[in-house]
């Protein structure tokens, strides 16, 4: 496909990685209950691959923020478009994200669901930019740490394309430039 400069990591290795943290959530929620919070767009590949590798009772919802690279998203200010509609309280909760690129997404929705009373919120990513940080937080769970590279593919877009792709890619520089 055009816009494709290499693959990074191959949909084989993103099923090994998957099944791995399955089991390891499934072992350490062994007994519990667990909401995954899946975040739009971008998340949803990564959700909808790890729930058929748990073994516990899982629900599911969604929470959809404003898009990459807004204003609103560098002031660390995110915007929520569509909210969640089950109830958090006393319960479980894990955050399902593609990226943690700057942080200040998962920051910001991990403050505002803790809000809500939860028994507890962890954080799983499918994939780690660290050297893009710009605040700290807490990764309980991921898949891989990747160079400082944009990303497409497994769920991650650029300018809404390339979701589909089952590989994890770099983008080529020609598309942006
Ligand atoms: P953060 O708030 O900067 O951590 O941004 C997280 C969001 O930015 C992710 O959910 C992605 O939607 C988007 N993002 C960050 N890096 C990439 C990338 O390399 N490719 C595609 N989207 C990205």
């Amino acid at each position: 496909m055009n816009g494709i400069k290499q693959i990074l990591i191959s949909k084989e290795e993103l099923g090994k990685k998957v099944k791995e943290l399955g089991n390891k959530i499934s072992n350490d929620y062994e007994g519990k209950d667990l909401i995954l919070v899946g975040v739009l767009k971008g998340g949803f590949v990564f959700l909808a691959d790890l729930i058929r590798e748990l073994k516990i009772p899982v629900e599911i919802d969604f929470i959809s923020v404003s898009s990459y690279g807004s204003s609103s998203k560098s002031s660390g200010v995110v915007r929520i478009i569509k909210d969640i509609d089950i109830s958090i309280t006393n319960k479980h909760v894990m955050i399902v994200e593609d990226i943690a690129d700057t942080g200040l997404t998962l920051k910001y929705l991990k403050e505002m669901l803790q809000t809500r009373g939860p028994a507890d919120i962890k954080i799983i990513a499918a994939l780690d930019k660290p050297s893009r940080r710009k605040v700290e937080i807490d990764l309980d769970y991921k898949g891989f740490t990747i160079p400082d590279e944009f990303v497409i593919g497994y769920g991650l877009d650029y300018a809404g394309k390339y979701r589909n792709l089952p590989d994890l890619c770099i983008l080529d520089e020609e598309v942006y430039k």
